[in-house]
């Protein structure tokens, strides 16, 4: 880093000091390292005055491209830049036992239907699945009644809302364990997808040389009384975007095994499945909320 002048370095710790009476600690904390970083990222890199007016173009086209129901540009940029999957690991350092986290992403909508053990969640085309599992505590016990909340796309690559083509209920839905900690879910292999290229964070990924593909993926919210919610997705084992999501957000534990099942198969009658089918298996551990 260069050095500083000290005219700089005087405003800088101008700035941070005017922060210095703010009566709740934690975000006197938070504001003054803001400021700190911010100034010292500025001197580091010697910004110009038109560069710092097309950061402020950049960050205005980034809340003008939020419309509050599933597209969400703030939190395409974190996760473009690794910051949620840094924000994800500093807040499950103490999750061994758990199942991994991962990206919660800007496309999850509240509210969507209950639905019953295997009831189908895919309303279009795509190769028929069905999702089994349990889910555990820390000490392998089943927990019945967890609601599992779930998201994918749609073969197109696109989640319900933000594709008008689609009914809003499509490919989404909360299931909950059954007395053992089992759940079912029908539904169609996810596919891989592009994240939106069309705002700020594709205009960053093409001036940058990167793709903006994610590795196909099943989003999961898995909620229990007193134990802490886990978000994470499941990865096809196979897909050619592992090594390279553009959010980074890929574990190995979190993938799984899409096998080809014949439509004689058991499960094909249990589940109501016409002909062939893909089974994934997956047990989620969720860990004791802390007091
Ligand atoms: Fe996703």
């Amino acid at each position: 880093m260069n050095n500083i002048p000290p005219n700089e370095a005087k405003i800088s710790a101008r700035a941070v000091a005017a922060f210095a009476n703010t009566p709740n600690p934690r975000l006197r904390q938070v504001v003054q390292s803001l400021v700190r970083h911010l100034h010292a990222f500025a001197s580091e890199v010697e910004l110009t005055e038109e560069e710092w007016l097309e950061g402020i173009r950049f960050l205005t086209d980034t809340g003008k491209q939020c419309d509050g129901i599933v597209r969400q540009e703030f939190i395409l940029l974190s996760d473009v830049i690794g910051l949620s999957m840094l924000v994800d690991a500093i807040n499950h350092r103490a999750s061994e036992a758990a199942t991994e986290t991962t990206v919660f992403g800007p496309f999850y909508i509240a509210g969507m239907p209950e639905r019953g053990h295997g009831e189908n969640m895919a309303f279009t085309p795509g190769e028929q699945a069905l999702v089994l599992g349990r889910v555990l505590d820390a000490a392998g016990e089943p927990i019945a009644g967890a609601v599992l909340d779930v998201w994918q796309t749609a073969e197109n690559g696109m989640y319900s809302g933000q594709d008008p083509d689609q009914p809003l209920t499509n490919l989404r839905g909360r299931y909950r364990t059954d007395e053992e900690g089992r759940f079912a879910i029908r539904t169609i292999i996810p596919v891989s997808y592009p994240i939106p290229t069309d705002g700020p964070v594709g205009r960053l990924l093409q001036a940058s040389d990167r793709h903006p593909w994610r590795p196909a993926h099943l989003h999961f919210m898995v909620m229990a009384p007193g134990h802490r919610t886990l978000v994470t997705h499941l990865f096809n084992h196979d897909d050619p975007y592992l090594e390279s999501d553009v959010v980074f957000g890929v574990k190995d534990s979190l993938k799984v095994v899409y096998q080809p099942c014949q439509a004689n198969h058991p499960l094909a009658a249990r589940h109501d499945i016409d002909g062939a089918f893909r089974l994934a298996s997956y047990d989620f551990v969720l860990e004791r909320e802390i007091a």
